[in-house]
Protein backbone atom coordinates (compact mmCIF):
# COMPACT_ATOMS: atom_id res chain seq x y z
CA UNK A 1 0.00 0.00 0.00
CA UNK A 2 1.40 3.70 -1.05
CA UNK A 3 2.42 5.81 2.13
CA UNK A 4 -0.20 8.89 2.20
CA UNK A 5 1.59 12.35 2.71
CA UNK A 6 0.78 15.94 2.41
CA UNK A 7 3.60 17.88 1.03
CA UNK A 8 3.70 21.33 2.63
CA UNK A 9 6.54 23.30 0.46
CA UNK A 10 7.73 26.79 -0.48
CA UNK A 11 9.49 26.07 -4.12
CA UNK A 12 12.10 27.08 -3.97
CA UNK A 13 14.87 24.85 -6.00
CA UNK A 14 15.31 22.77 -3.90
CA UNK A 15 11.78 21.98 -3.42
CA UNK A 16 10.89 21.46 -6.50
CA UNK A 17 13.42 18.25 -6.90
CA UNK A 18 11.43 16.84 -3.50
CA UNK A 19 8.04 17.28 -5.80
CA UNK A 20 9.25 15.77 -8.31
CA UNK A 21 11.11 12.66 -5.95
CA UNK A 22 7.18 12.30 -4.36
CA UNK A 23 5.43 12.34 -7.28
CA UNK A 24 7.52 10.22 -8.99
CA UNK A 25 7.31 6.97 -6.51
CA UNK A 26 4.61 4.96 -6.53
CA UNK A 27 5.12 4.13 -2.58
CA UNK A 28 3.46 7.84 -2.11
CA UNK A 29 0.12 8.39 -2.27
CA UNK A 30 0.65 12.88 -2.56
CA UNK A 31 -3.16 13.96 -1.02
CA UNK A 32 -1.98 17.07 -1.27
CA UNK A 33 0.54 19.79 -2.37
CA UNK A 34 0.30 22.51 0.18
CA UNK A 35 2.33 26.10 0.04
CA UNK A 36 3.64 28.38 2.19
CA UNK A 37 5.73 32.05 1.74
CA UNK A 38 9.03 31.48 2.55
CA UNK A 39 12.16 31.10 -0.58
CA UNK A 40 10.15 33.87 -1.75
CA UNK A 41 6.57 35.34 -1.24
CA UNK A 42 3.65 33.18 -1.75
CA UNK A 43 2.11 34.60 -4.63
CA UNK A 44 5.26 33.12 -6.27
CA UNK A 45 5.91 29.78 -4.14
CA UNK A 46 2.30 28.76 -5.28
CA UNK A 47 2.74 29.33 -9.03
CA UNK A 48 5.80 27.53 -9.12
CA UNK A 49 3.91 24.58 -7.07
CA UNK A 50 1.41 24.86 -9.87
CA UNK A 51 3.80 25.12 -12.41
CA UNK A 52 6.10 21.82 -11.10
CA UNK A 53 2.92 19.58 -10.57
CA UNK A 54 1.25 20.34 -13.96
CA UNK A 55 4.60 19.58 -15.51
CA UNK A 56 4.39 16.49 -14.16
CA UNK A 57 1.02 15.49 -15.44
CA UNK A 58 0.13 15.17 -12.10
CA UNK A 59 -3.60 15.67 -10.70
CA UNK A 60 -2.45 16.31 -7.42
CA UNK A 61 -4.57 18.87 -6.15
CA UNK A 62 -2.33 22.55 -4.85
CA UNK A 63 -3.78 24.28 -1.96
CA UNK A 64 -2.65 28.08 -1.09
CA UNK A 65 -1.29 28.22 2.23
CA UNK A 66 0.15 30.76 4.67
CA UNK A 67 1.68 34.22 3.69
CA UNK A 68 3.20 34.82 6.37
CA UNK A 69 4.10 32.85 10.35
CA UNK A 70 2.45 32.66 13.10
CA UNK A 71 3.90 35.92 13.96
CA UNK A 72 5.28 38.72 12.06
CA UNK A 73 6.33 38.13 8.41
CA UNK A 74 8.19 35.86 6.28
CA UNK A 75 11.86 36.61 4.86
CA UNK A 76 12.80 35.56 1.61
CA UNK A 77 15.81 34.12 0.00
CA UNK A 78 16.35 35.04 -3.64
CA UNK A 79 19.56 34.65 -3.87
CA UNK A 80 19.66 31.19 -3.63
CA UNK A 81 16.44 30.73 -5.68
CA UNK A 82 16.34 34.12 -7.14
CA UNK A 83 13.37 36.25 -7.56
CA UNK A 84 10.87 34.06 -8.82
CA UNK A 85 11.54 30.94 -6.75
CA UNK A 86 13.67 28.77 -9.66
CA UNK A 87 15.84 30.64 -10.63
CA UNK A 88 14.65 32.29 -13.60
CA UNK A 89 13.54 29.27 -15.11
CA UNK A 90 10.50 29.95 -16.41
CA UNK A 91 7.78 26.26 -16.79
CA UNK A 92 4.40 26.32 -18.52
CA UNK A 93 1.76 27.87 -16.09
CA UNK A 94 0.44 25.61 -13.91
CA UNK A 95 -3.30 26.47 -13.65
CA UNK A 96 -5.40 27.48 -10.30
CA UNK A 97 -5.18 25.96 -6.72
CA UNK A 98 -7.90 24.50 -5.12
CA UNK A 99 -10.75 27.02 -3.30
CA UNK A 100 -9.49 24.96 0.14
CA UNK A 101 -6.99 26.97 1.98
CA UNK A 102 -3.80 24.70 3.17
CA UNK A 103 -5.26 24.37 6.65
CA UNK A 104 -8.24 23.53 6.28
CA UNK A 105 -7.54 20.97 3.45
CA UNK A 106 -5.07 19.18 5.38
CA UNK A 107 -7.47 19.18 8.50
CA UNK A 108 -9.68 17.49 6.38
CA UNK A 109 -7.42 15.16 5.07
CA UNK A 110 -6.29 13.94 8.51
CA UNK A 111 -10.12 14.01 10.06
CA UNK A 112 -11.31 11.79 6.92
CA UNK A 113 -7.94 9.28 6.17
CA UNK A 114 -8.93 5.61 6.49
CA UNK A 115 -5.58 5.65 7.65
CA UNK A 116 -2.63 7.62 9.20
CA UNK A 117 -0.59 10.01 7.00
CA UNK A 118 2.22 11.20 6.78
CA UNK A 119 2.96 14.97 7.29
CA UNK A 120 5.91 16.04 5.10
CA UNK A 121 7.69 19.91 5.62
CA UNK A 122 9.83 21.55 3.51
CA UNK A 123 8.76 25.31 4.47
CA UNK A 124 7.95 27.09 7.11
CA UNK A 125 5.97 24.97 8.47
CA UNK A 126 2.93 27.66 9.35
CA UNK A 127 0.51 25.45 7.14
CA UNK A 128 1.06 22.38 9.34
CA UNK A 129 1.04 24.41 12.91
CA UNK A 130 -2.32 26.23 12.04
CA UNK A 131 -4.21 22.82 11.04
CA UNK A 132 -3.36 21.06 14.20
CA UNK A 133 -4.11 24.59 16.64
CA UNK A 134 -7.06 24.14 14.87
CA UNK A 135 -8.00 20.51 15.71
CA UNK A 136 -5.44 19.09 18.15
CA UNK A 137 -7.15 15.68 18.03
CA UNK A 138 -6.09 15.22 14.63
CA UNK A 139 -2.56 14.40 15.49
CA UNK A 140 -4.06 10.47 15.88
CA UNK A 141 -4.19 10.11 12.09
CA UNK A 142 -0.49 11.49 11.81
CA UNK A 143 1.96 8.44 11.28
CA UNK A 144 5.25 10.66 11.11
CA UNK A 145 5.97 14.41 10.38
CA UNK A 146 9.14 14.16 8.34
CA UNK A 147 10.80 18.05 8.10
CA UNK A 148 13.93 19.46 6.38
CA UNK A 149 14.43 22.08 9.08
CA UNK A 150 16.83 23.03 11.64
CA UNK A 151 20.47 22.33 12.82
CA UNK A 152 21.92 20.81 15.80
CA UNK A 153 25.16 23.01 15.09
CA UNK A 154 25.49 25.98 12.78
CA UNK A 155 22.44 27.93 11.21
CA UNK A 156 22.40 28.95 7.44
CA UNK A 157 19.80 31.98 7.81
CA UNK A 158 21.69 33.10 11.00
CA UNK A 159 24.72 31.64 12.59
CA UNK A 160 22.43 29.89 15.14
CA UNK A 161 19.56 29.02 12.57
CA UNK A 162 18.49 27.15 9.42
CA UNK A 163 15.72 28.97 7.38
CA UNK A 164 12.55 27.07 7.51
CA UNK A 165 12.88 27.17 11.62
CA UNK A 166 13.61 30.64 11.53
CA UNK A 167 10.70 31.74 9.43
CA UNK A 168 8.24 30.13 11.96
CA UNK A 169 9.75 28.98 14.73
CA UNK A 170 6.73 29.28 16.69
CA UNK A 171 4.60 26.77 14.16
CA UNK A 172 7.80 24.28 14.53
CA UNK A 173 7.59 24.59 18.52
CA UNK A 174 3.62 23.18 18.04
CA UNK A 175 4.58 20.42 16.03
CA UNK A 176 7.41 19.37 18.20
CA UNK A 177 5.09 19.58 20.86
CA UNK A 178 2.10 17.72 18.99
CA UNK A 179 2.88 14.16 20.39
CA UNK A 180 3.57 12.48 17.11
CA UNK A 181 7.22 11.75 16.21
CA UNK A 182 9.32 14.26 14.48
CA UNK A 183 12.05 13.28 12.08
CA UNK A 184 14.47 16.22 11.02
CA UNK A 185 16.58 16.12 7.59
CA UNK A 186 18.70 18.83 9.11
CA UNK A 187 21.82 21.25 7.89
CA UNK A 188 24.12 18.36 8.85
CA UNK A 189 21.93 15.55 6.99
CA UNK A 190 21.45 17.67 3.68
CA UNK A 191 25.03 18.76 4.07
CA UNK A 192 26.23 15.40 2.83
CA UNK A 193 23.59 15.65 -0.43
CA UNK A 194 25.86 17.88 -2.01
CA UNK A 195 25.22 18.78 -5.64
CA UNK A 196 28.47 19.43 -7.35
CA UNK A 197 28.71 19.88 -11.51
CA UNK A 198 29.81 16.17 -12.30
CA UNK A 199 27.09 14.94 -10.23
CA UNK A 200 24.49 17.31 -11.96
CA UNK A 201 25.66 16.57 -15.15
CA UNK A 202 24.98 12.66 -14.52
CA UNK A 203 21.69 13.62 -12.83
CA UNK A 204 21.09 15.28 -16.03
CA UNK A 205 21.95 12.24 -18.21
CA UNK A 206 19.60 10.29 -16.98
CA UNK A 207 16.70 11.18 -18.55
CA UNK A 208 15.38 13.13 -21.46
CA UNK A 209 12.03 13.77 -19.59
CA UNK A 210 11.14 17.94 -19.47
CA UNK A 211 10.95 17.52 -15.68
CA UNK A 212 14.35 16.11 -15.11
CA UNK A 213 15.69 18.84 -17.24
CA UNK A 214 14.10 21.42 -16.10
CA UNK A 215 14.81 20.28 -12.11
CA UNK A 216 18.64 20.21 -13.48
CA UNK A 217 18.31 23.50 -15.32
CA UNK A 218 16.72 25.14 -12.28
CA UNK A 219 19.83 23.42 -9.89
CA UNK A 220 22.76 24.79 -12.43
CA UNK A 221 21.03 28.97 -11.06
CA UNK A 222 21.50 27.78 -7.99
CA UNK A 223 24.81 29.54 -6.54
CA UNK A 224 27.49 27.52 -4.39
CA UNK A 225 27.25 27.11 -0.48
CA UNK A 226 29.75 28.79 1.39
CA UNK A 227 29.07 26.32 3.95
CA UNK A 228 30.37 23.31 2.22
CA UNK A 229 31.79 22.33 -0.95
CA UNK A 230 28.73 22.35 -3.33
CA UNK A 231 25.29 22.85 -3.28
CA UNK A 232 23.39 21.17 -0.43
CA UNK A 233 20.11 19.45 -2.04
CA UNK A 234 18.00 19.91 1.33
CA UNK A 235 14.22 19.05 0.33
CA UNK A 236 14.72 15.73 -1.41
CA UNK A 237 16.23 14.58 1.80
CA UNK A 238 12.68 14.34 3.39
CA UNK A 239 11.09 12.24 0.41
CA UNK A 240 14.18 9.88 0.33
CA UNK A 241 13.94 9.07 3.88
CA UNK A 242 10.12 7.79 2.99
CA UNK A 243 11.44 6.21 -0.07
CA UNK A 244 14.60 4.38 1.20
CA UNK A 245 15.41 4.79 4.53
CA UNK A 246 17.99 2.15 4.58
CA UNK A 247 19.94 5.52 2.88
CA UNK A 248 19.92 7.02 6.45
CA UNK A 249 21.19 6.46 9.94
CA UNK A 250 18.93 7.60 13.15
CA UNK A 251 18.71 8.58 16.36
CA UNK A 252 16.24 9.35 18.81
CA UNK A 253 16.65 12.52 21.15
CA UNK A 254 14.72 15.39 22.12
CA UNK A 255 14.53 18.96 20.28
CA UNK A 256 12.95 22.17 21.19
CA UNK A 257 12.99 24.81 19.12
CA UNK A 258 14.75 28.76 20.68
CA UNK A 259 11.68 31.34 20.72
CA UNK A 260 13.39 34.29 22.45
CA UNK A 261 14.08 37.35 20.46
CA UNK A 262 17.49 38.05 19.69
CA UNK A 263 20.94 36.22 18.06
CA UNK A 264 19.67 32.44 19.09
CA UNK A 265 15.85 32.78 17.91
CA UNK A 266 14.72 29.87 15.83
CA UNK A 267 17.81 28.05 16.75
CA UNK A 268 16.84 24.19 17.02
CA UNK A 269 18.78 22.79 20.06
CA UNK A 270 18.72 18.65 19.45
CA UNK A 271 19.90 17.04 22.60
CA UNK A 272 21.80 14.50 20.57
CA UNK A 273 23.69 12.90 24.03
CA UNK A 274 20.20 12.90 26.08
CA UNK A 275 22.12 15.16 28.35
CA UNK A 276 18.55 16.94 29.73
CA UNK A 277 16.84 13.77 29.93
CA UNK A 278 13.59 15.17 28.06
CA UNK A 279 11.03 13.06 26.12
CA UNK A 280 12.54 11.75 22.77
CA UNK A 281 10.19 14.23 20.28
CA UNK A 282 12.18 13.70 17.47
CA UNK A 283 14.16 11.58 15.55
CA UNK A 284 17.39 13.28 13.67
CA UNK A 285 18.79 12.06 10.58
CA UNK A 286 22.25 11.31 10.94
CA UNK A 287 24.31 10.23 7.97
CA UNK A 288 23.19 9.48 4.50
CA UNK A 289 24.46 7.33 1.40
CA UNK A 290 24.78 10.29 -0.64
CA UNK A 291 25.64 8.10 -4.00
CA UNK A 292 22.55 6.05 -3.19
CA UNK A 293 20.80 9.00 -2.68
CA UNK A 294 21.27 10.47 -5.75
CA UNK A 295 20.94 7.10 -7.73
CA UNK A 296 17.76 7.26 -6.01
CA UNK A 297 16.91 10.74 -7.19
CA UNK A 298 17.90 9.92 -11.17
CA UNK A 299 16.33 6.88 -11.23
CA UNK A 300 12.71 8.04 -10.19
CA UNK A 301 12.95 11.52 -11.85
CA UNK A 302 13.73 9.81 -15.32
CA UNK A 303 10.62 7.79 -14.99
CA UNK A 304 8.78 11.64 -15.25
CA UNK A 305 7.40 13.03 -18.67
O1 LIG B 1 17.37 25.68 4.90
C1 LIG B 1 16.94 25.06 3.72
C2 LIG B 1 15.45 25.12 3.59
O2 LIG B 1 15.03 26.47 3.45
C3 LIG B 1 14.92 24.43 2.33
O3 LIG B 1 13.62 23.98 2.56
C4 LIG B 1 14.91 25.53 1.31
O4 LIG B 1 13.94 25.29 0.28
C5 LIG B 1 14.49 26.69 2.15
O5 LIG B 1 13.08 26.68 2.21
CA1 LIG C 1 11.83 24.52 0.95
Amino acid sequence: MATPIILDCDPGTDDAFALFLALASPELDVRAITVAGGNVGLDRTLANALALTRLTGSNVPVYRGADRPLLGAFFNEPRVHGVDGLGGITLPDGGQPEHELAADAIRRILRTAAEPVTLVGIAPVSNLALALMTEPSLTSNIDQIVLMSGAWAEGNATPAAEFNALNDPEALAVLLACGRPVVFATLELTAQALVTPTRLAVLRGRGTGRCLAAACDIQATVPLSRRVPGSPLHDPCAIAWLLRPSLFTTRACSAKVDLAPGIGRGRTVIDRWNRTGDPLNAVVLETLDADGFFELLGERLALLR
